[in-house]
């Protein structure tokens, strides 16, 4: 069998189609009605007031916290184990990140945010791999002490908290859309508000910030901040396919419960409104997680370890506390099987085997 990936896009004849029929009709190529589409349809599915496309998920993160006025030496809380991009883009913004470290769900702990009461601006929680954690119960904490609530929603489009759907529940919230995502439109992000005040703002800073009468007159400062119609063209004929997506991540995720006999792993349970990005499986210790990475490996099966802790970055070290210990022990122990959409029932039971015959 061929070497089967952590992760692939998932791109079919459709997708192809609705790209060469984008590029066959003579448009600019520049952002203009298809991104107006693509954010108009996921504004709708996810209830919310405005949808502004951005180049990707890092620019999302930054774009939402100088629309929310988080400046220098502002302090805004951010998970120790998320993808670097969080915390880069607070450090972009020129703010003060503080880690805070993640219960079991591998989101930040409600418990630990507390002791920071009236020493924060922001917070952004991550629904880390789709999983939801405690974010209901933070942004309501949020929302009671004005504290601005940034909800990087990156891996969980088509996940669900137990009132609202991941991307619906941030003052704004933010999407990505590289290959490995839920959809993709090759680089992308989104950022979802139902402020018209922020929105405002987004669109001037995203458009160089245009006189709407006079095209070369500026009302301030402003940059580029557009996509092209042509992601847009992929981003709509990926989107359409969500369902499908979210029901093929359901089944692989049941498929791999039911058939991993194994007694040296545990496969990271989800709730039921949870809805996987990538298939986390847990181990006692490093010794035997890398061994088991290695084993893989040698038969033609990749797997992606977990995200270090933010906190072991040698680089962050200024931000580094005693209060990180779950986080900073999860890449010893935490590993992701194959997770793409296109991985087939072979290739499934292919994996569950070898995986089963692992000592
Ligand atoms: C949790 C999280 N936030 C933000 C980002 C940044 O998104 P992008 O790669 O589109 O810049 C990523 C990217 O993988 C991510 O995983």
């Amino acid at each position: 069998m061929d070497r089967i990936f952590q992760v692939e896009p998932s791109i079919s004849s459709d997708d192809i189609e609705a790209v060469n029929n984008y590029i066959s009709s003579g448009s600019w190529i520049t952002e203009n009605n298809l991104t107006l589409e693509l954010e108009n349809n996921i504004r709708n599915y996810l209830g919310r007031e405005y949808a502004v496309a951005v180049p990707n998920g890092t620019i999302a993160i930054y774009l939402s916290l100088l629309s929310a006025g988080i400046k220098d030496g502002m302090k805004v809380a951010v998970p120790n184990l998320t993808m670097i991009a969080t915390i880069n883009a607070v450090l972009w913004a020129n703010a003060d990140p503080i880690l805070v470290d993640v219960d079991e769900s591998l989101c930040m702990s409600y418990e630990k945010l507390l002791e920071l009461e009236g020493k924060i601006d922001c917070v952004i929680f991550v629904p880390l791999n789709g999983r939801t954690g405690e974010g209901e119960k933070i942004q309501k904490w949020c929302k009671e002490n004005e504290i601005i609530f940034i909800e990087d929603s990156a891996h969980a489009l088509g996940s669900n908290y137990e009132l609202s759907k991941c991307g619906a529940l941030g003052d704004l919230s933010i999407l990505s859309f590289t290959p490995h995502k839920i959809i993709t439109m090759g680089q992308g992000g989104m950022i979802l508000t139902d402020d018209e005040s922020l929105y405002d703002y987004l669109i001037s800073i995203k458009t160089f910030n245009r006189s709407k009468e006079k095209s070369d007159w500026h009302e301030g400062f402003g940059l580029n901040f557009k996509i092209t119609d042509l992601q847009a063209a992929l981003g709509i004929s990926q989107f359409e396919k969500l369902n499908f997506f979210v029901e093929k991540k359901l089944n692989t995720l049941k498929y791999y419960e039911e058939n991993i006999h194994s007694n040296v792993l545990t496969i990271k349970p989800f709730k039921e409104t949870e809805v996987p990005w990538f298939f986390d499986v847990e181990f006692d210790s490093k010794r035997i997680k890398d061994g088991f990475k290695e084993y893989l490996d040698k038969n033609g099966i990749e797997t992606r370890d977990v995200y270090p802790a933010l906190s072991s970055q040698k680089y962050l070290d200024e931000y580094k506390s005693d209060n990180l210990e779950y986080s900073e022990n999860i890449y010893n122990k935490l590993l992701w099987l194959p997770s793409g959409n296109n991985i087939s029932e072979e290739q499934l039971s292919f994996i569950c085997e070898t995986i089963s015959k692992f000592k």
